[in-house]
Order: C-alpha cells, then sequence, then structure tokens
C-alpha cells in the first residue's frame, strides 16, 4: 500500500510511512513559471488501495491534493484515503453574511469526489463529542492536543491546561484526562460591542505554570490576549501550544509575550513545529 505525500506534507511523509507500514509512493510535483501545477504519479497504482498525505493551507497545496487525488483515480487506484492534517477554509463553515460560498463544504466536496474516505486533525467545526460529519460529509477527526499537552507537559514543574475558549474545551479536555492535568477554559463576555471581556472561569493559576491549547494560530491575538490575562493573575509561566500554526507572523508575535510558544508539523513553521504528527496519523492508518 502507498503512501503519496504533496509538497505541504515532505516532512511527514517518511516517518507516517514508516510508522504505518506503507511505502513512499514517488510522484512528480513542480510550479510552472506561470503558477499552475504540474503533477505526476510514478508508481504502479492500479487495484491498489493508496494513502495521500496533504495538508491545505493555501490554493496551491489544494490543487496539488486535488491533481493527486485525481492522478491516482485514472491510474485506477482501487481505493483513496485522504489524509489532511491542516484542512483549510474550515473556519468557513457557514454562511456568516447573506451572499458568502459555504467554502469548507465546496472544499470537501471536491476532495470526497475524488476520495473513499477524509481524515483531519483539529478540524474548527468538528469536535471531540463523536460527529464525524460536516454537512453530510463523513470525516474522521483526530485530535493532536494530547500530542501538545505531553510535549509541554514535560516542559514545566507545576502544568495546568487552559482553553482560550468554549470552543476547543472537548479537545482540552481529552488531552486533560489523558495527560491528568487539572484543567478550564476561558469565559467572554461582551461588555460593549467593541469590547469582549476574558476571565478564566473557575481555577486559580497563581504560581502555576500554565499551557494554553488551541486549535489554530492565525494573527496571534488570541493566544496574546489570554497571556497577558494569566500573567496578570499570577501565573509563574504561560506556555503556548497549537495544532496548526498557519500564520508564522502570530506565532512570533506570541513568542514575544509568553515563555514557550510550539505547534504541531500539520504546517511546517520552522523553530515551532516541535510536535510531530507522525505518531498519531501513523498509528490512525495502521
Ligand atoms: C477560534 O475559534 C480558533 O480556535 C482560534 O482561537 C483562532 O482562529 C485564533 O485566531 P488568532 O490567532 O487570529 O487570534
Amino acid at each position: 500500500m502507498f503512501l503519496f505525500s504533496g509538497r505541504e506534507c515532505g516532512n511527514l511523509a517518511e516517518s507516517v510511512a514508516r510508522k504505518a507500514n506503507l511505502t513512499v509512493g514517488k510522484v512528480k510535483i513542480k510550479t510552472f513559471p506561470d503558477g499552475e501545477i504540474y503533477v505526476r504519479v510514478l508508481e504502479e497504482v492500479k487495484g491498489q488501495e493508496c494513502v495521500v498525505l496533504q495538508s491545505t493551507p493555501s490554493n496551491d497545496a489544494l490543487m496539488e491534493l486535488l491533481f493527486i487525488l485525481d492522478a491516482l483515480r485514472n491510474l485506477g487506484a482501487e481505493k483513496i484515503h485522504a489524509v489532511i492534517p491542516y484542512l483549510g477554509y474550515a473556519r468557513q463553515d457557514k454562511i456568516f453574511l447573506s451572499g458568502e460560498p459555504l467554502s469548507a463544504k465546496l472544499v470537501l466536496e471536491m476532495i470526497k469526489n475524488r476520495a473513499e474516505s477524509i481524515t483531519t486533525i483539529n478540524a474548527h467545526f468538528l469536535d471531540t463529542s463523536g460527529k464525524q460529519s460536516y454537512e453530510n460529509i463523513e470525516m474522521k477527526n483526530l485530535n493532536a492536543f494530547t500530542s501538545l499537552a505531553d510535549y509541554l507537559k514535560s516542559k514545566v514543574d507545576d502544568p495546568v491546561l487552559v482553553s482560550p475558549d468554549e470552543g476547543a474545551l472537548g479537545y482540552l479536555e481529552e488531552a486533560g484526562k489523558l495527560a491528568k492535568l487539572q484543567f478550564d477554559y476561558f469565559q467572554k463576555t461582551r461588555t460593549s460591542d467593541e469590547e469582549v471581556e476574558m476571565k478564566i472561569k473557575e481555577m486559580d493559576v497563581s504560581r502555576k505554570d500554565v499551557i494554553i491549547l488551541d486549535d489554530i494560530i492565525s494573527t496571534g491575538g488570541t493566544m496574546v490576549k489570554a497571556t497577558k490575562i494569566l500573567y496578570d493573575q499570577g501565573a509563574r509561566s504561560v506556555n503556548i501550544g497549537a495544532v496548526h500554526g498557519v500564520l508564522l507572523e502570530g506565532m512570533e508575535k506570541i513568542s514575544q509575550v509568553a515563555d514557550l510558544v510550539v505547534c504541531s508539523n500539520s504546517i511546517y513553521r520552522e523553530r515551532y513545529s516541535q510536535v510531530s504528527l507522525s505518531e498519531l496519523i501513523g498509528n490512525f492508518l495502521r
């Protein structure tokens, strides 16, 4: 069984394949001078089951994924499993304002038409409550919060876990139980049209090494605000973990205020991608 990887997951492919006992399939991928992408699968896959590993933080990465899936179909692969550690457009999962597209659904439909299964990690619109479909599209959602919690807890003395909002609480709860850590979350209350007040629901964080976990770091605004509040409340250190380090600028902004900032390698961020997803994905595929 082959595992093919797009360029976004080049750093993960070998280790995932080793853990899942798969062979990394050869695929030629290049970008033409005009920006178009060329893909050619260089393996015999007729009648075989294949895995395609590719995160989609950009439109190019998404096209690359679709092209690999299409090429495998054309070559007669029998079953194709798309594994998408970071699924782009997941935050446009609703029509928030009239006139908007339902981007998450459109993207998933394009993938679903070319793959027998879809697996992602900490997708923005799924949680740990057992919901495994979105808009009638079945998918498997893996939780990397435990890997982040395990890594960060090994770096500090007296760790507690905090979620920046209720949205990520399901993921955090699971990680807290597995990593045997006390956990709580920030409650957000709107005090005016422009102002949102954030405070930790119950936990006393004074003299604690607080670990905040979230699915995404984008601009870094959420984590910077949470870090400042935790210091005001007497935290000894603030250590940040995010599954998807979407924007490098966001990670850098947070590293100026927090003690430690790490993310997974769902999107490779040099210096920050300290937590590998190879075990989580490899075990799942196995
Ligand atoms: C929001 O619901 C997400 O879980 C993240 O908290 C959010 O996307 C982070 O964005 P930013 O880094 O721009 O504050």
